[in-house]
């Protein structure tokens, strides 16, 4: 079994979005997938409780909980188990922390959002596991291009040498219908560009969860190295 705990400092920044949009794709490519709520706002739960698998599903829990549910999920045959974290710093979430295998911090293409990601992979390393920066209600790209926030995020990541998954997840108002509708950006419209880059993202996280190699990154961030020399390679403030 592999463990992902979805994670950031900053509240409002789509660890819940992303923990279960990540979970519903997961199951939907035939994995045992499992979502525990480990936020005591019960955001995750909000969203899930009216469906059928809910039971099978969905785990409200707490950090002191964390590790037996961890265990008697392997015991069950649980293939990847998800846990949606509060916003807290790392050392409030340790016990999500100390059961992932990957830890995936998300921020917004902000200057407050990048510095707390920052912070984390650097205390999850510290703390000994493996960490990912995945960038959230990012705004599109027109015709192939990055509006200069994402691409200044992803420059700035990138050249701090921090690893971040190459599917950048946009701001796009199917998030929030399909929670209103307690489903994912898949069930909604499973050929549309939200759906694409959930699975994406899915995949890039399931790589990095058995170890794989990341795959190269996608054409539309092909343009962040040829911008490398006129970016601006710090945090900037409007990046
Ligand atoms: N990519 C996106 N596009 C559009 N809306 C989004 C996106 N990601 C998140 N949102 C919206 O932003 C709000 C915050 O998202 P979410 O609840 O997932 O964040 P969170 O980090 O879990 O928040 P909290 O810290 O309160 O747990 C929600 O209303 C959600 O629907
Ligand atoms: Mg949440």
């Amino acid at each position: 079994m592999k463990t992902l705990a979805v994670m950031s400092r900053k509240g409002g920044a789509g660890k819940t979005t992303v923990a279960v949009n990540l979970t519903l794709a997961a199951r939907a490519m035939g994995l045992r997938a499992v979502l525990a709520d480990a936020d005591p706002m019960r955001s995750a739960h909000e969203v899930l409780k009216g469906r059928e698998e809910a039971a099978s599903m969905l785990f409200e829990t707490s950090a002191s909980k964390l590790f037996t549910l961890t265990e008697a999920s392997r015991r069950a045959g649980v293939e990847l188990l998800i846990i949606d974290t509060p916003a807290a710093p790392e050392a409030d979430v340790a016990e999500a922390v100390k059961v992932a295998d990957l830890c995936l911090a998300v921020a917004r293409p902000t200057y407050l959002d990048l510095a707390a990601a920052v912070l984390s992979v650097a205390v999850i390393h510290r703390l000994g596991r493996q960490g990912l920066i995945a960038l959230n209600q990012c705004a599109p790209a027109r015709a192939g291009v990055e509006p200069p926030s994402v691409m200044k995020a992803f420059e700035a990541l990138r050249f701090a040498n921090l690893p971040v998954a190459p599917t950048a997840v946009r701001a796009r108002m199917v998030y929030q219908t399909a929670f209103a509708q307690g489903r994912s950006v898949l069930e909604i419209d499973a050929e549309g560009t939200a759906a694409r880059e959930v699975r994406d993202l899915f995949s890039h996280v399931w790589r990095r969860l058995n170890g794989e190699r990341p795959a190269a990154m996608r054409s539309a961030n092909d343009d962040m190295g040829r911008a490398r020399a006129s970016a601006g390679l710090r945090l900037a403030p409007s990046a």
